[in-house]
C-alpha cells in the first residue's frame, strides 16, 4: 500500500511536523486532509526554524503539498506562507483544492464576537474564523477556492450569503461593514495569485494511485479535538482522525496503508475544557519549561499533565493506528519519578472507554502507574543507548496498547529521532 497518514493522538502539538517530515523522505506527495492555519507545525532544518500553519510540511523538502477539500483556508495567510517560504528559497510544488472552503474576513469576525458571548463557557478557539467556516460549508453557504477564480460565482455565493452576515453582525455589535464589491475585488485578486495551484485534487490523487506514487497524508490538531470524538464542545470543528483523510482528501478507505500515532512522552492541551491528568505543581511547570509548550499558533502556554493512555487507546482504536511514534521524550528527563495514567474510574466505577460528556470527563479520577525517573541522555540512536527506565517507560506503553513502537523523538532536531526496525 502507497499511503501513509500521520495523526496525533491527544489534544494536538504532538511534534507532528517532525515526524511528518520525518516521513515525507519517502513520500512523493505529502497531503493536509482537515483543518486550516489553526495548525502549527514547527520543523527545524539544520538550524533554520520553519512554522508552518497551512502549507503542508513536506513542501520544505520538495515534496508535492497537496491542501484537501476537507481543509479550510485563509487566502491571506496561506499567500503570506507562499511568500515567507518563496523568499527562504522554497522551491514550492503546491495544490489547493478548488473544493476546499475559504475563511472569509466575517467567519474571524464571527470566532471572535461568539467567544465573547459564550463568557466564561468559552472554547478558547484560536480566533482563525475555523468553526464559523465549517459552520458555513456544513450549512451550504460557503465559498470554497475555486469560487476565487470566478467573479460570476463569487458574485453568485456573496450575494446569498452577505445579507445574513450582515445581520449577524448587528446581533453581534460587529462594527464593520460588509461590501460586495470590496470583497469581490480583494478576493478575486487573491484569486489570481493562487489559480496557479488550484486544481481537482482527488483527482489528481487518483492519478497518483495510480501510478504508485507514494502519499503521506499530514493531520493536523489531535483526536482529542476531532469534532466527533474529541472532548466535544471544546474541539475545533473538523475530523481529525484517520476517517477523516477519506472525505477530507476524496480518497477511497482501501488507499489508506501504515497510520502512524503521534503520542507525546506526556499531554498538553490549549484552550479550555477537561485534562485529567493535568498537573499544577513542580512537575506541570517542568514540563512546560522544558518541552517549551507555548502555542506555535497563538503563543498561549499550553496546560500540561502526564501521559494518558484512555485518551491514546481512545485515538488508536478510532484510527485504526499501526504503528506509534513517540516524541519529547527528552523533556521527562531529570524528574524522579514519571506517571502514566492507565486508566479511569467515575464515581468510584472503572470505565472501559473514553466517556462522551465533559462533565463526565472532568469527574473521572485517572489511574496511575508511576515509573522511575532517569537522568539525561544524549542523541541515543537505538532503544539501548536510553536508560533502562526510559526504556520500561516506552515498552509499557507499547504492550498496554499492544502497537508496535516505530519512532522515538528525543528533541527538535532532525537527527534527534530513531527508528526501530522490525
Ligand atoms: P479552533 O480550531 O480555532 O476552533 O479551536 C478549537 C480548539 O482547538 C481550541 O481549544 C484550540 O486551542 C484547539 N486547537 C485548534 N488547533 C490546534 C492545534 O493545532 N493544536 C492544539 N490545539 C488546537
Amino acid at each position: 500500500m502507497s499511503s501513509t497518514v500521520v495523526i496525533g493522538t491527544q489534544w494536538g502539538d504532538e511534534g507532528k511536523g517532525k515526524i511528518v517530515d520525518y516521513f515525507a523522505k519517502d513520500a512523493e506527495f505529502v497531503v493536509r486532509f482537515q483543518g486550516g492555519n489553526n495548525a502549527g507545525h514547527t520543523i527545524v532544518v539544520d538550524e533554520e526554524v520553519y512554522k508552518l500553519h497551512i502549507v503542508p510540511s513536506g513542501v520544505i523538502q520538495g515534496k508535492k503539498g497537496v491542501i484537501g477539500n476537507g481543509c479550510v483556508v485563509d487566502p491571506l495567510v496561506l499567500t503570506d506562507e507562499i511568500s515567507m517560504l518563496e523568499d527562504r528559497g522554497v522551491s514550492l510544488n503546491l495544490f489547493i483544492s478548488d473544493r476546499a472552503h475559504v475563511i472569509m474576513p466575517y467567519h474571524k469576525l464571527l470566532d471572535g464576537a461568539e467567544e465573547r458571548v459564550r463568557g466564561s463557557g468559552k472554547i478558547g478557539t484560536t480566533k482563525r474564523g475555523i468553526g464559523p467556516c465549517y459552520s458555513d460549508k456544513i450549512a451550504r453557504r460557503g465559498i470554497r477556492i475555486g469560487d476565487l477564480l470566478s467573479e460570476k460565482q463569487l458574485r453568485n455565493r456573496l450575494q446569498r450569503i452577505l445579507p445574513s452576515k450582515k445581520e449577524l453582525f448587528t446581533v453581534f455589535q460587529i462594527d464593520e461593514s460588509l461590501n460586495e464589491d470590496e470583497i469581490v475585488k480583494e478576493y478575486l485578486a487573491i484569486g489570481k495569485k493562487l489559480k496557479s495551484y488550484v486544481t481537482d485534487t482527488s483527482l489528481m490523487l487518483h492519478q497518483a494511485f495510480n501510478d504508485q506514487k507514494r502519499v503521506l497524508f499530514e493531520g493536523a490538531q489531535g483526536t482529542m479535538l476531532d469534532v466527533d470524538f474529541g472532548t466535544y464542545p471544546f474541539t475545533t470543528s473538523s475530523h481529525v482522525i484517520a476517517g477523516g483523510v477519506c472525505s477530507g482528501a476524496g480518497v477511497g478507505p482501501n488507499k489508506i496503508g501504515a497510520i502512524i500515532g503521534i503520542v507525546k512522552a506526556y499531554t498538553t492541551r490549549v484552550g479550555e475544557g477537561p485534562l485529567p491528568t493535568e498537573l499544577s505543581d513542580d512537575v506541570g511547570h517542568h514540563l512546560q519549561e522544558k518541552g517549551h509548550e507555548f502555542g506555535t499558533t497563538t503563543s498561549r502556554p499550553r496546560r500540561c499533565g502526564w501521559l494518558d493512555l484512555m485518551v491514546v487507546k481512545h485515538a488508536c482504536m478510532l484510527s485504526g493506528v499501526t504503528h506509534l511514534a513517540i516524541t519529547k521524550l527528552d523533556v521527562l528527563n531529570g524528574l524522579d519519578k514519571v506517571k502514566i495514567c492507565i486508566g479511569y474510574k467515575l464515581r468510584g466505577k472503572k470505565l472501559d472507554g473514553f466517556p462522551a460528556a465533559i462533565e463526565d470527563v472532568g469527574e473521572v479520577e485517572p489511574v496511575y502507574k508511576e515509573f522511575k525517573g532517569w537522568n539525561d541522555f544524549k542523541r541515543p540512536s537505538s532503544l539501548s543507548d536510553l536508560p533502562m527506565q526510559a526504556q520500561s517507560y516506552l515498552s509499557f506503553i507499547e504492550t498496554f496498547l499492544g502497537i508496535s513502537l516505530k519512532v522515538v523523538s528525543t528533541g527538535p532536531k532532525r537527527d534527534e529521532t530513531f527508528v526501530i526496525e522490525s
